[in-house]
């Protein structure tokens, strides 16, 4: 049930926050409400550290199910997720919010049409994930949020179920996963999953910042301790011990002229 408009909790990184998270985070496979619902509400008050959420038009990119619709109903924002796969999206019943099935990749959204924009656990499912992050920045309004949150490759989560032997190679990973489980992956490197670093959507993210698109609010590693938030200065390290990066962006309110 919506709660619409109830106020957020205040956001505070605390190391209790991570263990909370991260015991939600064991129960994923046999209790993912528990941590899907743990991790929306989260993000909610985590979001709401840089904008208002009450009244705002949020867009999920790749929401599933819509995990997130009920967190942020309850915050009073307006919820609408796009997801591209019909079985996700149905994978709880009826679709949540208002829903759209399309991909991130290329939005059938007008240029601008939300306040927020967010994506979580998507990136890494993508082929080309500069492509999505540009068509989410399209679709949000001048001085809007875009939140951009994933799992680089060489997190110890890179490879999803395939882990650790990612390290190895992704599609050895998969392979073997394929030859113990008698089926392919669900998260299967090359077609599902790709390799997706922390580097990378920081040099996109710093060309979309040259071209006066955005301007960036804060780059965290998402589950952490605010004390733990400076491994995301530290190049190479944040790869792995960022387990889960986050990038949040504004959209400029003055496009760059050509
Ligand atoms: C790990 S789930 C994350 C679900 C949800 N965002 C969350 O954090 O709980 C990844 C989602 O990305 C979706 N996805 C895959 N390719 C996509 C694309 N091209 N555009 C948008 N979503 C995509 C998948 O179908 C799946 O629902």
């Amino acid at each position: 049930m919506s709660l619409a408009g109830s106020p957020v909790r205040p956001h505070a990184a605390t190391l209790s926050r991570s263990v909370r998270l991260f015991q939600a985070f064991l129960h994923e496979q046999d209790d993912p409400d528990r941590f899907y619902g743990a991790l929306a509400s989260d993000t909610v008050s985590q979001l709401s550290q840089w904008t208002t959420l009450s009244g705002s038009r949020v867009l999920d990119v790749g929401g599933g199910p819509g995990y997130f619709a009920d967190a942020f109903e309850a915050a009073g924002a307006r919820y609408a997720g796009v997801e591209p796969d019909a079985g996700e999206m149905t994978a709880r019943g009826d679709a949540a919010g208002d829903s759209l099935r399309a991909s991130g990749l290329e939005l059938p959204i007008v240029a601008g049409g939300f306040d927020v924009t967010l994506s979580s656990n998507v990136l890494e499912h993508v082929p080309e994930p500069e492509r999505m992050a540009d068509e989410m920045v399209r679709v949000t309004r001048p001085g809007g949020l875009v939140y951009l949150s994933w799992t680089p490759w060489l997190s110890p989560w890179g490879g999803h179920e395939t882990a650790p032997w990612h390290y190895l190679g992704g599609r050895r990973a998969a392979d073997r996963y394929a030859r113990r489980h008698g089926r392919r992956p669900k998260n299967d490197y090359g077609r599902s999953l790709y390799p997706c670093s922390v580097g990378r959507m920081l040099r996109w993210a710093r060309e979309a910042g040259r071209q006066g698109r955005v301007l960036d609010v804060a780059t965290i590693p998402r589950y952490h301790p605010r004390w733990a938030h400076r491994v995301m200065s530290v190049p190479g390290l944040r790869e792995i011990a960022s387990w889960n990066a986050v990038i949040v962006l504004s959209v400029a309110r003055e496009p760059a002229g050509d």
